[in-house]
């Protein structure tokens, strides 16, 4: 049985009176949660670096009756991102409630992946995952708030050409998993999601760009299709909810069953992209 929209199935004032704050909350899996809380009730705080993308994230939240606020900031920049993050508390209240989303990525080998590239996607992944908590320490501490991080199955499996991006999301579990075990004693909860490859995204375009590369990733997803962007946001719902009020320090894997199949398979499709 599958729904085109799971997040009906949890109250709709979930997260009355609450406030969210995504990085990179402008488009992808991050708008499509952005999007899942506001529709629960939630006040939602976006951070990216194009304004153009902002502004038509806010149309869409506003669309579902939120309040919105918006903040041109790239996570790598941490004045820039304090700077948002402190401005939230002032136009919608102290955060709640901490996406950190805001991820890099492309196909490349690692023998062809220079040391800016790895470092991007560590910097934008890894530190902006830091940058974020670090900054929004204070007001979680203040709302017993929770943090969740997106993170990947390339940080568990060696995906071929995602070296950067295996190395970057262990990075940001091992940050969740220390953030968790830390903070618990202020009432902060944190916790992962692992998205399997998710219809209407960057990181599909990416990933999955032509038929064969499209068919090796369905194929080993035991549930047999990509992610709708609202299945993942329902469970990062839940996550972040008082359903989870007992659950830190958690991985949730919602892939379809990805990761059960392991990267074999996929592993012949991404090294025929990068060698086209
Ligand atoms: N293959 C190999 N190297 C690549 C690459 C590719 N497809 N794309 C970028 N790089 C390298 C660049 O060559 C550069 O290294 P160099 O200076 O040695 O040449 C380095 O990565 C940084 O690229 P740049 O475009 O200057 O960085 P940026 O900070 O503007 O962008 C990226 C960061 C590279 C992660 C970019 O892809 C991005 O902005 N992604 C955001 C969106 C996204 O990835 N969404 C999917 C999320 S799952």
């Amino acid at each position: 049985m599958t729904t085109t929209d799971p997040l009906r199935y949890l109250a709709a004032d979930t997260f009355a009176g609450r406030t969210v704050f995504v990085t990179g909350g402008g488009s992808g899996i991050n708008l499509a949660i952005a999007k899942g809380l506001a529709g629960l009730g939630a006040s939602i705080a976006i951070c990216g670096r194009s304004m153009d993308r902002l502004q038509s994230a806010r149309a869409e939240l506003e669309g579902l009756g939120a309040r919105v606020a918006t903040y041109v900031a790239d996570v790598r920049d941490y004045p820039a991102l304090q700077q948002a993050i402190d401005s939230t508390a002032t136009d919608l209240g102290p955060i709640d409630v901490l996406i950190c989303g805001a991820a890099g990525n492309f196909v490349a080998p690692g023998e062809a992946l220079s040391s800016n590239g790895f470092r991007a996607v560590l910097e934008i992944d890894t530190l902006g995952s830091f940058h974020a908590v670090r900054a929004a320490f204070e007001q979680l501490r203040s709302t017993r708030g929770n943090v969740l991080f997106v993170s990947g199955c390339q940080s568990v499996a060696p995906y071929f050409g995602q070296a950067h991006v295996g190395a970057a999301k262990a990075g940001v579990d091992a940050l969740m998993r220390s953030i968790a075990a830390e903070w618990g004693v202020y009432g902060i909860r944190a916790n992962t999601i692992y998205p399997g490859v998710t219809e209407g995204t960057e990181g599909r375009r990416r990933v999955a760009p032509d038929e064969t590369a499209m068919t090796a990733w369905t194929r080993s997803t035991a549930l047999g299709r990509f992610a709708g962007a609202e299945e993942i946001a329902a469970m990062a719902a839940v996550l972040c909810s008082p359903l989870a009020g007992y659950v830190t320090g958690a991985a949730l894997t919602v892939d379809g069953g990805l990761a059960l199949a392991g990267p074999a398979a996929i592993n012949v499709a991404l090294r025929q992209l990068t060698s086209e």
